[in-house]
C-alpha cells in the first residue's frame, strides 16, 4: 500500500512516493513482544538500555514502556551517514555514554543494522567498559548487506535492502516522526 507521501524537492528521490513496508499496527505489536522477551530475561536485574541517536529514539521510548522490570537508560550518538542515504564507511562518535556501565547488565538499542559497522563499533565501545553482559536490540535488520559478526540478540524485523524512513528512521533529517515504515518506491519513477 503507498503511504501517498511525496518525497519534497530538494531531497534524494525527490518526486517518489513512500511505500509502507510495516504498517504502524505492526510496529507496535513486534515492540510489545520484544519488550515482553527482554523483561522476561531480566526479571531481578536492573539493565541499562542505551538508545543510539537519533534513529533509536522511538524504538527505544516505545519498548520501554512495555518493560515490566527495573530499568536505567543512557544513550550515545554515532553517525555514519550524514546527510546521505549510503554509508560513508567510518562511524563518527558524537556523543559517549554518561552512565558507567562497568560490570553492569548493558542492552544497546539501535534503529536499524544496515552493513552492520556501527553495531561493530558500538560493541567495541561498550566492551572498554566491560560490562557484566551485554545484548544488542535492533527494530530493523538488512540481512542482504549486514556482515554478521556481531550476534544480535533481537531484531524486529528484517527487511530488503532498500533505504527507509519513520519510526525514527530519517531522510536528510525529515520523516522522523512516521509510525510505520515506508520504503522509496524506485519503480514508481517516471
Ligand atoms: P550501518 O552502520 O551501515 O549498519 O548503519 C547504521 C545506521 O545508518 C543506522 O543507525 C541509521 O542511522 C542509518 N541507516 C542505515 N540504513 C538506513 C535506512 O534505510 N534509512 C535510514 N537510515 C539508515
Amino acid at each position: 500500500m503507498d503511504s501517498g507521501i511525496i518525497i519534497p524537492e530538494g531531497y534524494p528521490f525527490s518526486g517518489i512516493e513512500l511505500e509502507e513496508i510495516i504498517s504502524p499496527y505492526l510496529v507496535q505489536k513486534r515492540v510489545e513482544e520484544i519488550g515482553e522477551e527482554i523483561s522476561e530475561l531480566y526479571q531481578d536485574k536492573v539493565p541499562i538500555i542505551i538508545g543510539v541517536l537519533n534513529g533509536a529514539f522511538l524504538f527505544m521510548a516505545d519498548l520501554v514502556r512495555h518493560l515490566h522490570i527495573q530499568f536505567e537508560v543512557d544513550f550515545i550518538k554515532i553517525d555514519s551517514y550524514g546527510n546521505n542515504t549510503k554509508s560513508s564507511g567510518t562511524v563518527r562518535l558524537l556523543k559517549d555514554i554518561s552512565a558507567d556501565i562497568t560490570g553492569r547488565h548493558v542492552i544497546v538499542v539501535e534503529d536499524i543494522v544496515d552493513t552492520g559497522l556501527s553495531l561493530k563499533f558500538l560493541k567495541r565501545r561498550m566492551e572498554e567498559a566491560s560490562p557484566k553482559s551485554l545484548r544488542f536490540a535492533t527494530f530493523l535488520y538488512k540481512p542482504d548487506v549486514a556482515s554478521p559478526e556481531v550476534k544480535i540478540d533481537w531484531v524486529g524485523f528484517n527487511i530488503d535492502d532498500r533505504f527507509v524512513v519513520g519510526y525514527g528512521l530519517d531522510l536528510k533529517q525529515i520523516y522522523r516522526g512516521l509510525p510505520g515504515i515506508y520504503a522509496i518506491n524506485e519503480d514508481a519513477k517516471k
